[in-house]
């Protein structure tokens, strides 16, 4: 009988011989022009993804380009980050990815940092309640839209001599959760393998890949949660203790993780989803 896996083709054997090992190059020397793309939620500056989009940015003076499907908030959050731009794109379509990519190229003159963000929780229901459409959903942004930012990054990156991918994961993806979130967990459960798979296909680029998993977060929704509440003050309790670490994990703490996975003091990271969840998936 033919043996079929003699098929497939060579393994790629890792490039030791011709690879430089002095350790990789440093990151461009002129930060006030590196560009940073925020693919996410950035509606409002003091939500998570605004907060993200904030922090990797000690220096003011670098532009960044603001990227979400609503148009008029993307818009709104552009005029308060100076040297920003504003650009509506759904990152579930090739095409308006593509396009994004290139208008962010073309405005700011570069782009070195990437952050993957954009992503909806979908219908949060018991797994056999869910219908295929709901799962889908979550799939074509969560799923389908990583992939899509990644290839044009990478592409991008591999032109530009390297660069670096910094997405949002969740400890959904990391420990079972009884909330109803499975079309979410496994979206973001592919994201961290997209991550670990990108850092090692790019390792020898000059490319970064790497992902942050938040635990439950104190945004306006959660915030909104609480005082819709029958009895707010045992439901705040009950988020102040979700954590092993008292207390809600609040947006600028998972921001500086992002920023330092996005900075020179990383530069040897590669491939890893961090937890910024006050102990929750340790235990
Ligand atoms: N809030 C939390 O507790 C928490 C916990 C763990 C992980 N996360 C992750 O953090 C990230 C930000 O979440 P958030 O809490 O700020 O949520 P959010 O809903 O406030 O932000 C999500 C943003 O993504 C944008 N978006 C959705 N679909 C899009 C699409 N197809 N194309 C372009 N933009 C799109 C939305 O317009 C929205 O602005 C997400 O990846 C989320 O999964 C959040």
């Amino acid at each position: 009988m033919e043996n079929r896996f003699r098929q497939l083709p060579p393994r790629i054997e890792p490039r030791y011989e011709t690879q430089d090992v002095s350790g990789p190059p440093p990151l461009p020397e002129v930060p006030e022009t590196i560009g940073l793309t925020v693919a996410g939620q950035v509606a409002d500056l003091d939500r998570l993804a605004g907060a993200l989009a904030r922090a990797p940015r000690p220096d003011p003076a670098r532009p960044v380009a603001l990227v979400d499907r609503d148009g008029e908030a993307v818009a709104r959050a552009a005029k308060e980050l100076a040297g920003s731009i504003a650009i509506q794109a759904d990152i579930s379509d090739a095409d308006q990815v593509k396009a994004a990519f290139e208008t962010t190229v073309s405005q700011l003159g570069r782009l070195d940092v990437v952050f993957n963000n954009a992503a909806i929780d979908g219908r949060m229901a018991r797994l056999h309640e869910l219908e295929i459409e709901d799962w889908r959903k979550v799939a074509a942004v969560n799923g389908d839209g990583s992939f899509m930012v990644f290839k044009n990054a990478i592409d991008h990156f591999l032109q530009a001599g390297g660069g670096v991918i910094v997405s949002t994961a969740s400890t959904t993806a990391l420990v079972g959760k009884p909330d109803g979130v499975s079309a979410y967990s496994y979206s973001k459960g592919g994201l961290i393998s997209l991550t670990r798979t990108a850092a090692i296909e790019y390792a020898a680029d000059n490319i970064r890949v790497n992902a942050v998993a938040p635990t439950v977060v104190l945004t306006p929704m959660l915030e909104q949660f609480i005082a819709d509440s029958e009895d707010p003050a045992a439901t705040q309790s009950m988020v102040d203790h979700f954590n092993p670490m008292p207390g809600v994990v609040v947006p600028e703490e998972i921001a500086t993780v992002v920023a330092f996975l996005a900075s020179d003091d990383a530069r040897r990271i590669t491939g890893v989803t961090l937890p910024v969840d006050a102990g929750d998936t340790a235990r």
